[in-house]
């Protein structure tokens, strides 16, 4: 049944309101798959359901998150069959882990925050077994060297939490940063912080040429304009090119115009000539550091997934390395944390590619744990306050 047209006023703890905001967020999940992702079913069935508020859509919001963030405490018939029991088993165990997260042990989280095929390609660890049932943090990246500004004129920010990030600031208010005046005239972007990590590992140069391979909507490109002071050159290609019009959108707002948008399949067809001082492969992937903010991708990735976007990237690494000048830097980033994707494939592509050699990434000291190698940087939840990431570079010699 869907909501009237108009908004009738709401009494606090209004159990038929309540089970009308559950109808909706049950009509979500039963939409939700594999070709059909949670965030975008959301968005179209509350911009059908008129009546709705903006805060009671994200209560309709949070009840699909706590879905599938709680999935794995579910019994069969909740998480399948009876979803409004399942919403409401849900909504408890969040309330409860708000309350009390030690409630829950670190046994439990490990075996049902996530699927049981990941133990093979992933350590289930407390501290991201943990992490995975918390609440994600907001991030903003500042224009460089302009976040102490930026947090004088915007409210509920602090500093970000790592040395390799100067720039970010935390987001801990309500409002919808896309109205702000501070958002509209580019001075800063919302971006997870182990995204803005990955611009600091690349560390452009002013007057440098740079080639953002997998560049989609451009959030590693505007913040490779702004490291590189807007001066050199930037190619961003992507094999979907409503990706690279919503770039083109994001840098206009943004003033990046050092950069140029063209497509590329990934194949040994590059997008132009020009050999690069460096090349950022942001290669598809799983997905499983996003897991925190995410929660039903934890229930529609499959394994196989895993080992088919292992060989993309695979081959995505050798075609984009022929764009490399010699002495230039081949940068890899995945936002997984599945071996079969990040060291996987960064042996398999040292074993193929004899030429490129690896090349220390600008770790600053408060990661050096997290750098197994001079060459590598593991980014964990639990540990991290960003997504999961995987950071691999190479150099290619003269
Ligand atoms: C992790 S996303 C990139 C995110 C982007 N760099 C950012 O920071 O916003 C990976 C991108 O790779 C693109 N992609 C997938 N397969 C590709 C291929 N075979 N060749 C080129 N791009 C591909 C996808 O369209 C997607 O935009």
């Amino acid at each position: 049944m869907s909501l009237p047209n108009e908004p009738r006023r709401r009494r606090a703890d209004d159990p038929e309101w309540d089970a009308r905001l559950r109808r909706v967020a049950v009509k979500v999940l039963r939409l939700c798959d594999r070709e059909h992702p949670a965030d975008a079913v959301l968005r179209g069935v509350l911009a059908e359901e008129r009546g709705l508020s903006r805060s009671e859509g994200g209560e309709v919001a949070q009840m699909v998150f706590n879905f599938h963030r709680w999935r794995g405490w579910l019994g069969d018939d909740q998480a399948t069959a009876d979803l409004d029991s399942g919403v409401r088993e849900a909504n408890r165990l969040e309330a409860r882990h708000s309350r009390s997260p030690s409630s829950f042990t670190d046994e439990e989280l490990i075996q049902r925050s996530v699927p049981p095929w990941v133990v093979s390609e992933v350590e289930v660890t407390p501290s991201w077994a943990r992490s995975l049932q918390s609440p994600p943090r907001l991030w903003l990246r500042a224009r460089h060297g302009k976040r102490d500004a930026l947090a004088r004129t915007l409210y509920d920010v602090v500093p970000g939490a790592t040395q390799l990030c100067p720039d970010a600031l935390e987001y801990q208010g309500q409002t919808d940063l896309h109205r702000t005046p501070e958002f509209q005239s580019g001075e800063f972007e919302i971006q997870d912080l182990s995204s803005q990590a990955v611009g600091h590992l690349c560390a452009p140069a002013p007057g440098e040429s740079w080639w953002d391979a997998c560049a989609g909507e451009g959030g590693k490109t505007l913040h490779l304009s702004d490291l590189m002071g807007n001066k050199g050159m930037l190619w961003a290609s992507d094999r979907a090119s409503w990706r690279l019009k919503k770039l083109k959108q994001r840098a206009a707002r943004a003033r990046v115009f050092n950069y140029r948008a063209a497509p590329w399949e990934g194949g040994v067809r590059l997008p132009t000539k020009t050999l690069f001082h460096g090349v950022l492969v942001d290669a598809p992937c799983s997905g499983i550091g996003t897991w925190q903010r995410n929660p039903h991708a934890r229930w529609s990735t499959l394994p196989a997934d895993v080992q088919e976007l292992a060989a993309i990237q695979l081959q995505l690494l050798c075609n984009a390395a022929a764009a490399l000048r010699p002495g230039g830097r081949l940068v890899y980033s995945v936002c997984t944390l599945a071996r079969a994707e990040t060291t996987g494939v960064a042996s398999a592509f040292e074993a193929r590619m004899p030429g490129m050699r690896p090349s220390n990434l600008p770790v600053t000291l408060d990661l050096a744990a997290a750098s197994p190698a001079p060459h590598q940087l593991w980014l964990r939840p639990g540990d991290f306050p960003g997504n999961g990431m995987f950071v691999s570079a190479w150099v290619k010699a003269s």
